[in-house]
């Protein structure tokens, strides 16, 4: 054990890092993987062809391409490239991808010109890779790209499940309280889209809680002063110790982008006074009906606040971009970009608040900055976090009642000048950047994974 921990070749051990083809979770891989080369380590990313990272950001890292290496191969060689079609990748390979991955990981094991493998790191939704690690005695560790808070109330789906909540036909009101999770409303349940009537999805969220619970360690991109009595319940149910690490400020996500950002609006922006703009995405899957898209588009002039916009291409059903607007409609106070380089937006002194769908990486990434929300969740872990922002930690406010434009204006100015709810953000941002020096909970949190992957 104690050779593995020497420099070999000037580096420490390799580290195998296999995320999730999506961008939502193959940004925080991505500066997992920057943060521990930067501590030694030699590192190896498996991925799929589809949703590939651009490797020339990436010279320092060695990238293997498997599980869909055969361009012949019919079963997903026709899978949707985009939209929720496109995530039945997460299925088929967790079904059958085992041999593959096995198969790469014991050549990985067998290169003698290489430091040894401590470790492989997946995304927790690949599941199947626990029982391949085991088989190959290699230590898996999960990197969970969600909350603390979404990974408790997804070990709960069952009994949840069991006491009627994901059923919209029951007697609960939809505004009632759940007994379980008193910040939670019934209809944040609801919303979350699990129906428990054996679809692929909720399979695969049993099995990556159950698998992360089997694994070596759990990797979050959170800290603990924000989910602190989150962090005690999955320190007393989970064996495997767990590292909190805030990777946005280790690192941006903008080297892996899968779109290309637009910085044309940076002069613009520039000139913008401090916390006047509303910064506006829905992320890299979530998509709109046009009548919908209208609304957030009325809303948004109607507010009479500046607005910078990303309208990812296919964003609204039926239309290739901005069809549906009419010539001149954002007029002079608005912006709209295709993708942008959203971190560094959101560390821009003009921005005042940011309307998102509440994923945890865009969440997360307004927390880092100071930046409170106007929170539009559409399923998963985003109704999750849109009431934990809002209702925990206070720095949202959280749109409810779906689109409408008197709602959305009223919601947007409130949080450009509630100063309340400004300062809360601030006061979050500080607490974070203090728990990065020295002695604090998120450098400690990144010592401690060094020491335990050094030890493996
Ligand atoms: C998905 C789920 O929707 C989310 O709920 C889950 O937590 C992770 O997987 P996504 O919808 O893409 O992710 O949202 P999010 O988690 O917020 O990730 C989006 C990423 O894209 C962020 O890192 C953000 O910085 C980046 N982004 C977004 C850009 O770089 N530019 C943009 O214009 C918009």
């Amino acid at each position: 054990m104690k050779n593995q921990t020497e420099i070999t070749g000037g580096r420490r051990q390799r580290i195998i890092l296999f995320p999730l083809p999506y961008q939502g979770h193959i940004n925080p891989m991505l500066q997992l993987a920057n943060l521990l080369y930067s501590k030694g380590f030699t590192i190896t990313i498996l991925h799929t062809n589809f949703n590939k990272p651009k490797t020339s950001n990436y010279p320092h890292f060695t990238f293997r391409f498997i599980l869909d290496n055969d361009p012949h191969d019919e079963r997903y060689s026709n899978l949707p490239l985009q939209g929720m079609g496109a995530f039945s990748r997460i299925f088929l390979f967790n079904q059958e991808g085992a041999d593959q991955l096995r198969h790469q990981l014991e050549l990985e094991l067998s290169q003698k010109d290489e430091p040894p493998v401590s470790c492989l790191i997946t995304d927790a939704l690949w599941h199947f890779a626990q029982s391949v690690a085991d088989r190959l005695s290699l230590p898996r560790l999960v990197l969970r790209t969600s909350s603390l808070f979404c990974f408790i109330v997804y070990a709960s789906i069952p009994l949840l499940a069991d006491l009627g909540y994901l059923d919209c036909s029951n007697n609960k009101h939809p505004e009632e309280q759940v007994v379980e999770f008193p910040m939670l409303k019934v209809k944040d349940i609801i919303k979350t889209g699990f129906k428990r009537d054996g679809n692929a999805i909720e399979e695969v969220i049993d099995n990556m809680v159950k698998q992360a619970k089997a694994s070596s360690g759990i990797i979050w991109n959170s800290f603990k002063e924000l989910e602190e009595p989150e962090l005690e319940t999955i320190l007393r149910d989970i064996p495997a110790p767990s590292f909190l690490i805030p990777f946005p400020k280790h690192f941006t996500s903008s080297s892996s982008s899968l779109l290309e950002q637009d910085r044309t609006f940076f002069p613009w922006l520039d000139q913008q006074p401090p916390n006047s703009v509303v910064y506006v995405s829905f992320g890299s899957v979530a998509q709109v009906d046009e009548e919908h898209f209208m609304e957030i588009a009325h809303g948004l002039v109607d507010c009479k606040e500046s607005f910078l916009w990303v309208v990812r291409p296919g964003f609204v059903n039926g239309s290739t971009w901005i069809e549906p607007l009419p010539d001149g409609f954002v007029g002079e106070r608005g912006r709209i970009v295709k993708w942008a380089p959203q971190q560094e937006v959101l560390a821009h002194e003009a921005i005042g608040a940011f309307w998102t769908h509440s994923g945890w990486n865009s969440t997360f990434e307004s927390v880092c900055e100071g930046v409170p929300m106007i929170c539009s969740p559409f399923w998963g872990d985003q109704p999750l976090d849109a009431r934990y922002m809002s209702d925990v930690a206070k720095v949202g406010v959280y749109l409810e009642n779906g689109w409408e434009r008197e709602e959305i204006s009223k919601a947007i100015r409130r949080v450009i000048v509630d100063e309340d709810i400004r300062e809360r953000a601030r006061v979050l941002k500080q607490k974070l950047d203090a728990s990065l020096s020295k002695g604090g909970s998120s450098y400690e949190s990144v010592e401690s994974l060094v020491a335990y992957i050094s030890s493996l």
